[in-house]
């Protein structure tokens, strides 16, 4: 079957909200066991209750390295090793031209978008190193990586950083069957998109914008990580997969 993940254990980065924990769903109901990271420990459980018995919450602040450390090992411990780190965590807090972004904004995006996505990816590797065991991780970027976005430098930045991040790591650690890909989502039905849906101005110029004339829904971009994921792309590594309803074809 394509896509299929049964009995893999999967964590999910950012996995209670948005896009993160339409990726849990979808594994969960795939047949993985799914851990599910976010900043509050009863929000995680809470989410990770609601999924059902495949799903356990963790609480992470990904700002804090050590933490991400911890919560990698302790379901690798929890699940015999594990097959697969999605990272979703993401933020977009400023929209703000480059010349007035502050360097405080640019470090805290930069810092929960990119760097925590190479500490959680050398985290998972070592242990999948020692384990000798093959895996797969899929960071969650974004088209602002390809085509770059006004007004959106650092995130913009973060999402591009993580295009090398995935390719360069891709490189090392084919050696050891773990493979890394970017799933680079367009615009998408989030909160993270609230305020941009809320603007008749934005919402227009999007479906404009986009060759499909729509946002995604999270459940769009579910299915992809899921393929990532599976033993389906097994021959995947180092790239990068847009589901963007066209929006970078032109
Ligand atoms: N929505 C879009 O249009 C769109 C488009 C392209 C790419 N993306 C990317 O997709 C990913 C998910 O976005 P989304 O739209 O699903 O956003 P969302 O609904 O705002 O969810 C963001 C997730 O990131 C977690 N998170 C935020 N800051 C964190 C931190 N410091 N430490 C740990 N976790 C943190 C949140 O956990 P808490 O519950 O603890 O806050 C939540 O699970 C992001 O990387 C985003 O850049 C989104």
């Amino acid at each position: 079957m394509i896509g299929d993940v049964t009995g893999k254990s999967v964590l999910v980065i950012g996995g209670t909200r948005g896009i993160g924990v339409a990726i849990v769903r979808r594994l969960a109901e795939g047949g993985a066991s799914v851990g599910l990271t976010g900043r509050d420990l009863k929000a995680a459980e809470g989410t990770a209750m609601r999924i059902g018995a495949k799903a356990k919450g963790y609480a992470l602040d990904v700002d804090d390295r050590a933490a991400i450390d911890d919560v990698v090992k302790s379901f690798d411990a929890a699940y015999d090793g594990a097959d697969a780190l999605v990272y979703s965590a993401g933020i977009s807090p400023t929209y703000t031209s480059g010349e007035k972004l502050d360097v405080a904004d640019w470090d805290s995006i930069l810092s929960v978008n990119l760097t925590g996505a190479f500490v959680a990816a050398k985290a998972f590797a070592r242990h999948a190193i020692e384990r000798g065991r093959s895996a797969s991780i899929v960071f969650v970027g974004s088209i602002a990586g390809s085509s770059g976005a006004a007004r959106l430098t650092a995130y913009s930045a973060s999402k591009a950083g993580l295009v090398g991040l995935a390719k360069s790591l891709a490189l090392d650690w084919a050696r050891y069957g773990i493979r890394v890909n970017v799933l680079a989502p367009g615009w998408v039905e989030t909160d993270m998109t609230t305020g941009v849906r809320a603007s008749d101005t934005l919402s227009k110029w999007i479906e404009s914008r986009t060759p499909q004339g729509r946002m995604a829904k999270p459940e769009e971009i579910a299915d992809m990580a899921t393929f990532l994921v599976s033993d389906s792309a097994s021959f995947a590594t180092g790239a990068v997969f847009m589901l963007d309803g066209g929006w970078t074809a032109g």
